[in-house]
């Protein structure tokens, strides 16, 4: 029992493609896992630190997710100081930048359980894609054997001939299409708030929840993820931001940003 308290999961969202999810989704999954009362971080690897910036949007009395932003450089601390999180830490999730060059890739995947790749509609996503995933055959053929890669259908809009293309496209892929996003403004609201869907108030999510049920199953069932919530966390009402609190882009001036306080 005390063994299975200190299991830690990685999950690494990767896609060389810009602009294809991967910040959307590894901030999504960290609301996900931290809403269910396990200790989450968030290691955002974008020189942009978009995911610490949807971070330190995170109202306080939201669940606590620790931050780390691994490209930042600091001249006072170790680099092992910087990049360590909490001893308590069930979950890890890394945002990742786009085009990272195949030579550096098994360097993100090479400790992660889960490699989850989204993917958009358009046939740029598409073609970068099928590029990408070759890459990936080569560097995590360990993961691939496994069943420990999955792909996610991005910014969806059914019934559109490019969600039909994406559909088969990624049907036909060696990794499993593990969850569909639709296309949704949910999405912007979440971007917006430092929130994830499952915690937006007042907005309907019926439509989207279903995709990170799938997902969060998946994990769990394929991977060994906690699956069931642990602990009902309540949702209060956001908080007013903080009027000290700039919400232009910025990126943070310590790698460990903690919730709220950017
Ligand atoms: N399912 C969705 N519905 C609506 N908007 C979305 C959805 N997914 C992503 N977006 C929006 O698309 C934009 C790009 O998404 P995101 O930042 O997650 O991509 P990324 O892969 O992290 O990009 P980059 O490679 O630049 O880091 C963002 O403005 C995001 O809010
Ligand atoms: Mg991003």
């Amino acid at each position: 029992m005390e063994q299975e308290s200190l299991i830690r999961h990685k999950i690494v969202v990767l896609n060389a493609k810009g602009g294809s999810g991967k910040t959307t989704v590894a901030t999504g999954l960290a609301s996900w896992f931290s809403t269910r009362g396990l200790p989450t971080a968030l290691m955002d690897h974008d020189p942009l630190n978009l995911s610490i910036r949807w971070l330190s949007k995170r109202p306080e009395e939201a669940a606590h997710i620790h931050g780390v932003a691994a490209t930042c450089v600091s001249q006072r601390m170790t680099r092992a100081y910087q990049m360590r999180i909490p001893r308590d830490t069930r979950i890890i999730i890394v945002d990742t930048p786009a085009a990272i060059p195949r030579q550096s890739l098994f360097e993100y995947i090479r400790d992660a359980d889960v490699i989850l790749c989204p993917v958009g509609p358009s046939e740029l996503d598409i073609y970068s894609a099928s590029l990408f995933v070759e890459d990936l055959l080569k560097v995590a053929s360990s993961h691939h054997r496994e069943g420990r890669i999955g792909l996610i259908a991005n910014r969806v809009r059914k019934g559109t001939i490019a969600y039909r293309n994406l559909k088969t496209f990624l049907e036909r892929q060696p990794f499993p299409l593990v969850s569909t996003l639709r296309d949704s403004q949910n999405y912007l609201h979440c971007a917006d708030a430092g929130l994830g869907l499952h915690e937006l108030e007042g907005r309907d999510i019926r439509a989207d929840r279903k995709a990170w049920n799938d997902l969060s199953d998946w994990l769990a069932v394929r991977c060994g993820f906690p699956g069931p919530p642990l602990k009902a966390v309540k949702i209060r009402r956001r908080r007013t931001p903080a009027k000290n609190v700039d919400k232009a882009a910025k990126p943070p001036s310590l790698y460990v940003v903690p919730q709220g306080k950017a």
